[in-house]
């Protein structure tokens, strides 16, 4: 039926498939404990899912207790609105960001979903790879204002307009990770392998650190046979780059952007949301993330005798056993009782 995903790529100057040899990849390089990380979603062919990632993932994440933030890099500003954020009415936004007028914390909005933030788009954007076009440096203006951006927050996920453009290279520069959504149909693969190409190039030239993340296979329709084959050769050809998470194509995960709200939220026990809900699991193994201890605030004065009483995990740290538990006996003093059980006593 499909001419094979290996055909397409060697059709597309990639002798014998995706030659991955070069990359870093994720799977078998955690980012170290504490560290964020900045994931760009890439994929410059449109309508594939990266905006329906993005949100979902994001929400997915933040639900299972991490700080995150999604960063519209889109003109059309599709993840702003599927957050919830009326995008004519920002003030500042990812704009700012692209062109250094403004810090992470000036731009970004809390959303309905706690812990998940979002650095809205707005229409200057859409100008914003004009303007660039003579400004120096002009590749890593996003990776100079995201700097500070992985002390806060714990992953923050770029959503990417469907080109290669400005916008792309900037979020490719300033990322550790790309993550890519495939849509389980036959010409989704040819888009693969055209941005990995370009992804390629930027770590070349650009970003060194850039590493695949993932791929993750969007709107899988189990009825048809195309979708199960893409799905199979898209697995053959990256392996274990690929997210166990299949996301099935779902009517409620295509109708939550109008209620502004992301389906994790929206409806919970939807099919859309169990598969966002999974990926965001997974992520969280891929990169060993360990969700903040809930930090009670300490009651007024302290509790108990003013002490500020340890996390569980830091009771033995807190406060040490003295061992022997007996005061050692003093220089040619008795030596203490044996206890009950060890002189085969009865067990207390
Ligand atoms: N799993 C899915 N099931 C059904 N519809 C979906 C699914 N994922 C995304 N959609 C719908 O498909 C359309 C395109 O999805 P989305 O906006 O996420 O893609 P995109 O790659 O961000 O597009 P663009 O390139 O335009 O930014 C949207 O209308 C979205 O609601
Ligand atoms: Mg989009």
């Amino acid at each position: 039926m499909t001419s094979g995903l290996g055909a397409v790529l060697r059709a597309k100057g990639y002798p014998g498939g995706m030659d991955l040899s070069n990359w870093e990849i994720l799977a078998s390089h955690v980012a170290p404990q504490g560290e964020g990380v900045v994931v760009c979603v890439a994929n410059q062919k449109g309508g594939v899912g990266k905006t329906t990632t993005c949100v979902n993932l994001a929400a997915g994440l933040a639900l299972a207790g991490h700080a995150v933030a999604v960063v519209d890099l889109d003109p059309q500003a599709n993840a702003t609105t599927g957050l919830g954020i009326d995008h004519r009415t920002v003030e500042r936004s990812s704009y700012n960001l692209i062109v250094g007028s403004a810090s992470m914390e000036e731009v970004a909005v809390t959303t309905s979903v706690p812990g998940l933030t979002c650095v809205p788009s707005s229409l200057d954007l859409a100008g914003a790879e004009i303007e660039l076009v003579a400004a120096m440096e002009r590749e890593h203006r996003l990776a100079e204002s995201l700097a500070g951006a992985s002390e806060r927050y714990r992953i923050v996920l770029l959503d990417c307009p469907p080109s290669l453009g400005l916008l792309t290279v900037n979020a490719l520069v300033a990322a550790r990770d790309v993550l890519v959504p495939v849509q389980c149909e036959f010409y989704a693969l040819e888009a693969v392998a055209r941005l990995l190409g370009s992804a390629e190039r930027v770590r070349a030239a650009l970003n060194p650190e850039l590493r695949i993340g993932g791929v993750v296979l969007t709107m899988y329709d189990a009825r048809t046979r195309l979708a199960e084959q893409v799905a199979l050769e898209v697995r053959g050809h990256f392996g274990d780059l690929v997210y166990d998470t299949v996301v099935p194509r779902s009517v409620r995960l295509s109708e939550a952007p109008s209620f502004g709200e992301p389906v994790v939220t929206l409806d919970p026990g939807s099919r859309g949301s169990q598969a966002y809900r999974a990926l965001a699991l997974e992520v969280v193994q891929r990169y060993g993330l360990v969700r903040p201890p809930t930090r009670l605030p300490a009651p007024p004065g302290g509790r108990g005798y003013g002490t500020r009483a340890p996390e569980p995990d830091g009771v033995e740290e807190a406060w040490p056993r003295v061992e022997p538990w007996h005061p050692r006996p003093e220089e040619g003093a008795p030596a203490p009782p044996e206890e009950e059980h060890a002189a085969g006593g009865p067990e207390r």
